[in-house]
C-alpha cells in the first residue's frame, strides 16, 4: 500500500467505470473516463465470485474450472459432511453435478472402513488403480467406478480435532496422482475446506442465534429440545425420500439447509404471551387468535436477525422464511396465516408441517399420552383424506418406518 494510500488524499483515479467500482469503496474512487497509457496490468481474478455467498454448488464448479485449468484430468470433485448425532457420512456437493450418481447418499462410517482408516489417521488417501481397491467395496465405490474413474484421492475435513466430513478428487486416468500433483491437491483441498467451513459457520452462527433466541422461548413452550432433534431428521428424511423416488427436486445442499432450520419453525411463539402459550386448558377463540400469530411473528424475528447480521445474500434463506411463515398451512387452503392451497404452500413448509405433527402425536405432551406410530400413520393419513396434509411427504414418511424408529431410539425423550 502506498504511503498516504488511506490518508485522506481520495479520491484516487481507477481504470473501472462507475458500475464497476464495489459499492462501499465509491467514496473513494472517481472512474477515469478517458484513456491513458498502462502502465500496470489488470487481470480478472477468477476466485472473486468464490468469495461471493452464492450456492456452494455454483463455487465449487468454478473453483473446478480453474482446478481443471491447472491439473487438466482432475474430472470430479466431491464432499461429503458428517452426520455427528447419527455417525454417517452423506454427500453434501459435487462436481460436476450433472449425471452424479452420488446425490442423496449416506453411509455409516463403520461400513466404510477405509474412509474411517483416513478419519482416524487424519492422512490423505491415495489410490491410484481403483480397480485393485473396488472389490467388495460399497455402493459409492460402484458408483465412481462405473462413471469412469480410476484414481482417487481424499482429504478428511477436520475442525478443532473434530471429523467434519471429506473432499474427494478423482481422475479417470490411473496413477493420476503423483509427485508434484499430490501438493496441488493438497492446496485445492484446503482451499475447498475453508470454502465449506467458512459457510457452515455462517450457517451456524445463524442458527445459533435463533436458537439462542428460541431457548428463551423454549423454556415457557411445552415442546422439547428433542421434539426438536427428531422433527428436523424426520424433515430430512421425508425430503430425501421424496427426491429418491423423483418427487420433487432438491439438491443436497438445500435438504441440508432444511435440516437445520427445521427446528425453528415455532421461534415465533415467543411473541406469545405466558397466559396463552401455558395456558393448560383448553384455548377460547380469541386466544387461539392470538396463537396463530406467532407465524407472523417467527417471520419478523428471521427477517430481523436477517437483516442485523447480514445474512440476506445466503442461499436458501427462503427456505426459514417458508419454514417459520408458513408450518400451519393447509392444502386446502384451510390454513395460517395467509391461506395458501396446493401447491401455493411450499414444499419446505409442507414437509415441515408434517414432521412437526407426526412427533407431536408421537411425543407425551402434559394433556395426552404419545401415541403409537400406528395410531399416528393413520391419523396423518386420515388429513390427507381431508386434504390438509402433502399426501406425498405423508407417503414418504411411512416408506421409511424402520428410519423413523432408529431417529425415535437415539432422540428419545429424557425425563
Ligand atoms: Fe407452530
Ligand atoms: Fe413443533
Amino acid at each position: 500500500m502506498r504511503p498516504g494510500f488511506m490518508s485522506g488524499r481520495f479520491p484516487v483515479r481507477v481504470r473501472l467505470s462507475a458500475a464497476e467500482i464495489p459499492v462501499n469503496l465509491k467514496s473513494m474512487f472517481v472512474p477515469v473516463e478517458t484513456g491513458v497509457s498502462m502502465i500496470e496490468l489488470y487481470r480478472d481474478d477468477f476466485f472473486a465470485e468464490i468469495h461471493q455467498r452464492g450456492r456452494l454448488q455454483e463455487r465449487l464448479a468454478r473453483a473446478h474450472q480453474f482446478f481443471d485449468q491447472c491439473c487438466p484430468g482432475l474430472d470430479r470433485i466431491g464432499i461429503a459432511l458428517c452426520d455427528d448425532s447419527l455417525e454417517k457420512v452423506k454427500t453434501f456437493l459435487a462436481s460436476p453435478a450433472e449425471g452424479n450418481p452420488l446425490t442423496n447418499y449416506h453411509i455409516s462410517l463403520c461400513d466404510a472402513e477405509s474412509l474411517s482408516k483416513t478419519a482416524i489417521s487424519g492422512q490423505v488417501r491415495v489410490v491410484n488403480d481403483l480397480e485393485m481397491f473396488i472389490r467388495g467395496k460399497g455402493d459409492h465405490t460402484h458408483k465412481i467406478w462405473d462413471l469412469g474413474m480410476r484414481s482417487s484421492y481424499t482429504l478428511p475435513i477436520f475442525e478443532q480435532r473434530q471429523l467434519r466430513g471429506f473432499v474427494f478428487f478423482n481422475s479417470r486416468r490411473t496413477n493420476y496422482f503423483q509427485d508434484e500433483s499430490l501438493n496441488q491437491m493438497a492446496l485445492f483441498g484446503h482451499f475447498l475446506v475453508q470454502m465449506v467451513l467458512n459457510h457452515q459457520e455462517t450457517l451456524r452462527t445463524l442458527v445459533a442465534s435463533l436458537r439462542i433466541t428460541g431457548k428463551m422461548m423454549h423454556y415457557k413452550d411445552p415442546e422439547t429440545s428433542s421434539h426438536l432433534e427428531r422433527m428436523a431428521h424426520f424433515s430430512q428424511l421425508i425430503a430425501q425420500e421424496m427426491v429418491a423416488q423423483g418427487e420433487i427436486f432438491l439438491d443436497d445442499e438445500e435438504i441440508d439447509h432444511l435440516f437445520r432450520f427445521a427446528p425453528l419453525h415455532d421461534i415465533g411463539k415467543l411473541g406469545i404471551p405466558d397466559e396463552i402459550l401455558l395456558k393448560p386448558g383448553k384455548l377460547d377463540a380469541q386466544e387461539w387468535k392470538v396463537m396463530r400469530t406467532h407465524s407472523g411473528i417467527g417471520r419478523a424475528i428471521v427477517d430481523q436477525l436477517i437483516n442485523e447480521f447480514g445474512f440476506s445474500t445466503m442461499p436458501d434463506i427462503e427456505i426459514l422464511r417458508h419454514i417459520t411463515e408458513l408450518h400451519h398451512e393447509k392444502i386446502d387452503g384451510s390454513g395460517y396465516p395467509l391461506g395458501l392451497e396446493g401447491d401455493q404452500v411450499p414444499i419446505a413448509a409442507r414437509i415441515i408441517s408434517v414432521s412437526d405433527i407426526f412427533d407431536a402425536l408421537t411425543s407425551t405432551r402434559p394433556y395426552k399420552q404419545a401415541w403409537s406410530n400406528q395410531a399416528a400413520f393413520a391419523e396423518l393419513e386420515e388429513m390427507v383424506h381431508r386434504n390438509q396434509l402433502d399426501p406425498l411427504s405423508v407417503a414418504a414418511l411411512q416408506r421409511r418406518r424402520a428410519d423413523v424408529e432408529q431417529i425415535q431410539q437415539v432422540f428419545y425423550e429424557q425425563s
